[in-house]
């Protein structure tokens, strides 16, 4: 399936949640979000319904996100079914890590390939500020267990925010001299409004380059296919690796091969986009699979050529990070 820009679809993002067993200041208010009600979200036969169309249109990589998915009941089994589509897609899952220590093994079983975690802080006290919840030995102990089960190459993602967690950006590379992890460091997005951080948190790609360089001699990677949004690099004789995400000073939307499903059935052709497609009505009123590939060709056919952060034009969407899964 491909774009009206040329761009090949390939790569699925399925939100099963928009729940969390955290609540990030800068993807929830502090009051919390009306979470969507369960007859709204998506079932998991429903969910099934459409990645298995989307494997048929070309989608290869089904990557589940939420909120937070663990916390869905039944996901064990919903991630061993989705692998088990004939078309076989590989199924990789977004994670904040809580719940991965008692899970990992079981999702292993269930043929997930590897998981990617969410974590800011290697500090108790920030994690629980930033979070708003405690957690951080158990997001630890996740990280351990997910490599021990084989979900690997682990990947940790972190969002360093100007004046709240930048100072840590060496303590997280330190982490890739120690263990064969990816440590991605992403810049913050302004997805939607009325949150703790403003765009001005924004810690920029380059001055995090700049912090990397002063763990080790930072040696970039040529990258091998289309990857991923992370400029690779490594240090000297360590197992692990580092990424950069720069998602808005130096955007990757050129190579953009993914689309994204809510938990309430919506496709969203572009994490920025502000017009949705309701795959939902049409699961609920027979619709064939015939029509569910042409809703998600259309859907396609809608992906903007890039997004517009730091321009006029720019305007925030309603949904905030928890209900479109990153
Ligand atoms: P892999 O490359 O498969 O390991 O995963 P990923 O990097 O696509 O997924 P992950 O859930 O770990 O997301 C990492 C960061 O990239 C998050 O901050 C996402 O919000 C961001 N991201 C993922 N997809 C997009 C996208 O299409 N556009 C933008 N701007 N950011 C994205
Ligand atoms: N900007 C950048 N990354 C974000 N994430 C959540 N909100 C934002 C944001 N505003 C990250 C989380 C998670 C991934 C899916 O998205 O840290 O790892
Ligand atoms: Fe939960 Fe992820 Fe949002 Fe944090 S960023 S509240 S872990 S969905």
């Amino acid at each position: 399936m491909k774009d009206t820009f040329g761009r090949k679809i390939e790569y699925l993002r399925l939100s099963v949640t928009d729940r969390c067993n955290l609540r990030c200041r800068y993807c929830m208010p502090a009051d919390g979000v009306d979470a969507i009600g369960h007859v709204d979200v998506l079932s998991y036969e429903e969910l099934l319904r459409v990645a298995h169309a989307a494997t048929r249109c070309g989608v290869k990589k089904i990557r589940v996100t939420g909120g937070e998915p663990l916390v869905r009941r039944g996901i064990v089994d919903f991630i061993r079914e989705l692998g088990a589509l004939p078309t076989r897609p590989e199924i990789t899952l977004t994670t904040n890590g809580l719940l991965l220590a008692e899970m990992a093994a079981d999702l292993r079983r269930a043929g997930l390939s590897r998981v990617n975690v969410s974590l800011d802080s290697l500090r108790e006290d920030r994690f629980t500020y930033i979070t708003r919840r405690p957690g951080l030995n158990k997001v630890l102990a996740g990280l351990y267990e997910a490599d021990a089960a084989g979900l690997t190459p682990l990947k940790v993602n972190m969002v360093p925010l100007k004046g709240v967690n930048d100072d840590e950006i060496g303590d997280f590379a330190r982490l890739a001299l120690e263990n064969p992890w990816e440590i991605r460091f992403i810049e913050f997005m302004p997805v939607s409004g009325g949150l703790d951080f403003t765009p001005e948190h924004m810690f920029p790609a380059t001055a995090i380059l700049e912090e990397l360089g002063k763990v080790a001699k930072l040696i970039p990677l040529l990258r091998q296919g289309p990857s991923g949004p992370a400029r690779m690099f490594h240090y000297p004789d360590s197992p692990g690796r580092i990424g950069v995400i720069p998602a808005i000073s130096d955007h990757f939307c050129g190579e953009c091969n993914r689309m994204r499903l809510t938990a309430d059935g919506r496709v969203r052709p572009c994490l920025f986009s502000t017009e949705e497609l309701d795959m939902r009505d049409a699961l609920r009123h027979q619709a064939s699979d015939e029509e569910l590939e042409a809703l998600l060709r259309t859907a396609a056919c809608a992906k903007p050529k890039r997004h517009h952060i730091g321009e006029d034009k720019f305007r925030q969407g309603k949904r905030r990070m928890h209900g479109i899964g990153g």
